[in-house]
């Protein structure tokens, strides 16, 4: 099977956005280590890791769909440093919806240009976005009702590290 030209572009772009979301993850897993908040470290460090595995299962459907992924520029996190824990998973939750209306457009796209291959090979990346947002609702509003009890952050911290 071969790809149409625009999916194959909106693929590549998706390959960029995952590999941007790993960046995202880890640099974020590096902010919370500095907090001394491993347990948040070591779960957006795993988080990364996924968002590696989102990107290169793109690449091997490209590859077996007979054409090259293309590697662009991955964007750099816009920031390094973040207010509190809320501020850093307020970050994580909107870029989890932007990668779901990126997913979601794909999908479209795909139904539109009636190639069923790829409609199909998105399907597991929406189930996944509806993980991907729940998990980072469910953390922040946690760290919302947490507020300031820095007993209760160590808590959940403890929990996301196990
Ligand atoms: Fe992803």
């Amino acid at each position: 099977m071969k790809l149409d030209t625009e999916i194959e572009q909106a693929l590549n772009n998706q390959i960029s956005k995952e590999f941007y979301a790993s960046h995202l993850y880890m640099q974020i897993s590096y902010w919370f280590k500095s907090q001394n908040l491993n347990g948040f470290s070591c779960y957006m460090k795993k988080h990364s890791e996924e968002e590696k595995g989102h990107g290169l299962k793109i690449c091997d459907y490209i590859d077996d769909m007979e054409s090259m992924p293309i590697f662009d520029a991955i964007q750099t996190p816009a920031r390094f440093s973040f207010a509190n824990a809320v501020d850093a998973f307020t970050i994580i939750y909107a870029a989890e919806q932007d990668v779901t209306q990126s997913i979601l457009s794909i999908s479209q796209l795909s139904s539109d240009k009636n190639d069923k291959a790829t409609r199909s090979f998105m399907d597991w990346y929406i189930d996944e976005q509806v993980q991907e947002e729940s998990a980072a609702k469910d953390i922040l509003d946690k760290l919302n009702v947490i507020g300031n009890d820095y007993a209760a952050l160590l808590i959940l911290d403890h929990e996301l590290g196990g």
